[in-house]
């Protein structure tokens, strides 16, 4: 090997020893988005987003106390100028983790631009820095109530637009996966249950057995490592559930490709 080889190979030796990666959380100043933060902090530089800034600056103290290198982005993603403002930092390219946390919007109207088109515009605004580098993973945070749809019984208060947004959330992940999948990004949709932040007034801190937001980042990050690309941390038997929910889309979806009528509707 040439002296030139190898000053560039030690270079790129020491860059990699000395280089974190840099992940950008959303939703980072409490509940799941902050836990991340915490878990990843031993291995992560970051970028942490969200409204209240005392919050992320505590936050942001304690992830450079164990040695991170920490910006505090301040953004209101229910609004169009808060979600570019997080893409322009995106559009750096230099960012290798995106998680993304979306939020709880003061007003309806912001529910389905909060929850599901923030993930769609940051994810968009990640990738082609990713792309570049040929890696990054991608995480968005879901809920169990992506699959209720198809649930009846008593419904908590605007149960319609968060089930659907949360499943737009669940559809996108899933889908970007298999589109990135020959690639280096890695992707993974979490849907956690109740789990006791201040989500919805602390709301959840009220369920008996509502999870903590700890334990679910910390189920995020090991089915991460387990190759997991959607992640429903009280549950069991996984791969079975999963393995069902796929064939029952697969049935509805291969039956239903068809150029005549089903015979009900002759
Ligand atoms: N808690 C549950 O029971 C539960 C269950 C299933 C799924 N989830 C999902 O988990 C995700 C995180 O929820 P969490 O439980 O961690 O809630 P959380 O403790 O209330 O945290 C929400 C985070 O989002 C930020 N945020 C809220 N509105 C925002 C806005 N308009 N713009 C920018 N940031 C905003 C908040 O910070 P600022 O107020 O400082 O902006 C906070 O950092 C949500 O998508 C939620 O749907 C939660």
């Amino acid at each position: 090997m040439s002296i030139k080889h190898l000053a560039v190979s030690n270079l790129l030796n020491y860059h990699v020893v000395m280089t974190r990666p840099l992940a950008l959380i959303t939703g980072a100043s409490s509940g799941i988005g902050a836990a991340y933060a915490r878990l990843l902090a031993a291995d992560s530089d970051f970028v942490l987003v969200a409204r209240r800034a005392d919050r992320l600056q505590d936050l942001a103290e304690q992830l450079r106390k164990a040695g991170a290198a920490v910006e505090v982005l301040l953004a209101d993603l229910a609004t169009r100028e808060g979600i570019a403002k997080v893409g322009d930092r995106l559009g750096f390219g230099d960012v290798r983790v995106l998680i993304s946390s979306d939020v709880d919007p003061a007003r309806i109207d912001d529910l389905l631009t909060l929850d599901a088109e923030a993930h769609v515009q940051l994810v968009r605004a990640a990738l082609p820095g990713m792309l570049a580098a040929d890696e990054g993973t991608i995480v968005t945070v879901a809920s169990l109530l992506a699959f209720g749809a198809g649930q009846t019984g008593p419904r908590p208060p605007r149960r319609t637009l968060c089930t659907a947004a949360k499943a737009a959330t669940v559809a996108f992940t899933r889908t970007l996966g298999h589109e990135l999948a020959d690639t280096g990004i890695r992707t993974q949709v979490v849907c956690p249950g109740p789990v006791a932040t201040e989500f919805h007034q602390g709301l959840a801190r009220t369920v008996p057995g509502a999870m903590t937001a700890e334990d679910v980042a910390r189920a995020g990050l090991a089915g991460l490592r387990l190759g997991e690309t959607i992640c429903v941390p009280g549950l069991e038997d996984q791969s079975a559930a999963l393995d069902a929910l796929l064939g029952a889309e697969s049935a509805v979806l291969s039956g239903g490709r068809r150029s005549d009528l089903a015979s009900r509707y002759r």
